[in-house]
């Protein structure tokens, strides 16, 4: 199994390596979302084999950066650094900085496209401008719109543009109609794994602090919901995740 999207700073664990060690015979992206958080997953991706590192500036931190900084994301660039994210839009927390939100964006893509890396999308509220800004930038650019909430109707719009969607503990929910029925319409190979870790806690550990390991309980609601084996969602959703990220495992 591949965790794509999760949290692992120190602060969110009382032992980081405990829930790390859970996942020993699988792999983890590890994310950051601000300078800081990005240093810790460069920490990270030295120290343990099987995690991997996405970087960038969250569109809810770019009011404490300048777009001067995104230099300090490019610096953090190496091989184990697999994607730039997250990236994006939040007009839910800041709706009066829009404009610095999408110069944040677009500059983070072409960062990307600079080192041939995909993206790692955050969305809220702003599914229009993050379509259109993809339209418009995204070219071959792989990328993964990451905890997915839109409808039917637009992700087949973003399929289009190559895009992917990274489903999580949200699936679990008993309020998530919308995103059971982009599951269940939707191809399997449109999809990858993640929790979000610590946030956005599956079933039946909701309301508790998320680890990486609790993907399995993803993976059995995505098998639940379209009908096939456990292991058929694990293969292909690996197989995407490898794809997109350029992982050889
Ligand atoms: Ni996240």
């Amino acid at each position: 199994m591949i965790d794509t999207h999760c949290h692992l700073d120190e602060e969110n664990y009382e032992d980081l390596n405990v829930i790390i060690n859970e996942m020993k015979d699988n792999y983890i992206i590890a994310s950051g979302y601000d300078i800081e958080t990005s240093k810790n997953v460069c920490k990270l991706i030295r120290k343990y084999n099987n995690i991997y590192g996405s970087i960038g500036i969250h569109p809810s931190e770019v009011k404490k950066f300048k777009i001067s900084d995104i230099n300090k994301i490019e610096e953090m660039i190496s091989d184990k650094i697999v994607a730039i994210g997250e990236i994006g839009l939040d007009y839910y927390w800041d709706k009066d900085n829009k404009e610095e939100q999408k110069k944040f964006f677009i500059e983070q893509i072409k960062l990307a496209q600079k080192y041939n890396l995909p993206i790692v999308i955050h969305s809220r509220d702003a599914i229009e401008d993050t379509y259109d800004i993809l339209n418009k930038y995204l070219k071959n650019t792989k990328a993964i719109l990451h905890c997915y909430s839109g409808s039917y109707e637009m992700a087949k719009k973003f399929i289009k543009l190559g895009v992917k969607f990274g489903i999580g503990g949200v699936l679990t929910f008993k309020n998530s109609q919308k995103l059971v029925e982009v599951v269940s319409k939707l191809d399997l190979n449109n999809f990858v794994l993640e929790t979000d870790s610590p946030y956005l806690t599956p079933v039946p550990f909701r309301g508790k602090t998320n680890h990486p390991y609790y993907i399995k309980y993803v993976a059995e609601k995505i098998a639940d919901i379209k009908g096939i084996s456990f292991e058929e969602v694990i293969n292909c959703t690996t197989e995407t995740a490898c794809s997109i990220f350029d992982l050889n495992i």
